[in-house]
């Protein structure tokens, strides 16, 4: 496990970007798994610009998103699918054809996620998984007591996560009470995770999916079991990390070295 530390989130995006591009680089049939949310947002806009300016192309890359609202169309304004159009996928040379989010709209939603996983599969599985983390500690939509050998399913959303998710909607009734979600099983399965977290409301959830034991309460414990994960923090969401300085040290090393250190 690596932990980035930085001051601000504009820093922690960038050093994410970097860790992406140096993967699709190395390999340009690159299957990346995506979030949604505001935490990959600045990944987003980095990824972007090293786009625009030529330092990366999309052009053989796959893409997987983690989830989708139940009941909304992929041209509904809150729809993940249109988040992921207009931040990322419209801006940059990718082939919309390569990008796969959870149909919200699918009526045999079983059938539909077993489906999701085979196309995972066909694709020879997710090369890189970025994540953000909710304030109860989810990954995806993988809500406190998900099994941690979940594979990808319908799930109900929890009360914390509507009211968290409330502020892109008008009001907290329209907020959808299911979604389709990656399992945490499916997540382990990606050969590489990053996860972005900003803030001082993410601070308690990182300290527990970081150092605390591992528990199906804070689904992203798992990532524990998970040998290649980098976290990227601003100082707020690191903030109740108790092992700050030896992330640091590692990181130190790493510089030294030439070479990460998971
Ligand atoms: C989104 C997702 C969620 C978010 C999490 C944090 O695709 O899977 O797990 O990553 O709810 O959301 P933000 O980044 O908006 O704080």
């Amino acid at each position: 496990m690596r932990v980035i530390i930085r001051k601000t989130y504009e820093e922690i995006s960038v050093e994410a970007a970097k860790l992406v591009t140096s993967r699709i680089e190395k390999k340009p049939e690159f299957v990346l798994g995506l979030a949604t949310g505001s935490s990959p947002l600045g990944l987003y806009r980095e990824l972007i610009n090293l786009n625009k300016k030529g330092v990366v192309s999309f052009k053989k890359v796959k893409t997987f998103n983690l989830d989708e609202y139940y009941g909304l169309k992929g041209d509904h304004p809150q729809s993940y699918r249109y988040f992921m159009n207009t931040n990322l996928f419209d801006h940059i040379d990718i082939d919309k054809a390569n990008t796969m989010v959870p149909d919200g709209t699918a009526q045999d939603w079983e059938e539909f996620c077993r489906h999701y996983e085979q196309k995972i599969k066909e694709a020879g599985g997710i090369d890189l998984q970025v994540l953000g983390i909710g304030s109860d500690g989810h990954i995806a939509f993988n809500e406190p007591g998900s099994s941690l050998a979940s594979r990808t399913r319908l799930v109900a959303l929890d009360a914390q996560t509507i009211e968290d998710n409330s502020r892109f909607f008008e009001d907290k009734n329209q907020v959808p009470r299911f979604a389709l979600s990656m399992g945490v099983g499916t997540i382990l399965e990606a050969k590489e995770i990053i996860l972005i977290a900003n803030g001082k409301n993410k601070a308690k959830a990182i300290a527990q999916a970081i150092e605390g034991p591992l528990t199906s309460m804070i689904s992203a414990s798992a990532l524990q079991m998970h040998p290649k994960v980098s976290y990227f923090l601003d100082e707020e969401a690191a903030s109740e990390l108790k092992r700050i300085n030896y992330y640091k040290f590692v990181e130190e090393a790493e510089k030294k070295l030439g070479k990460e250190i998971f």
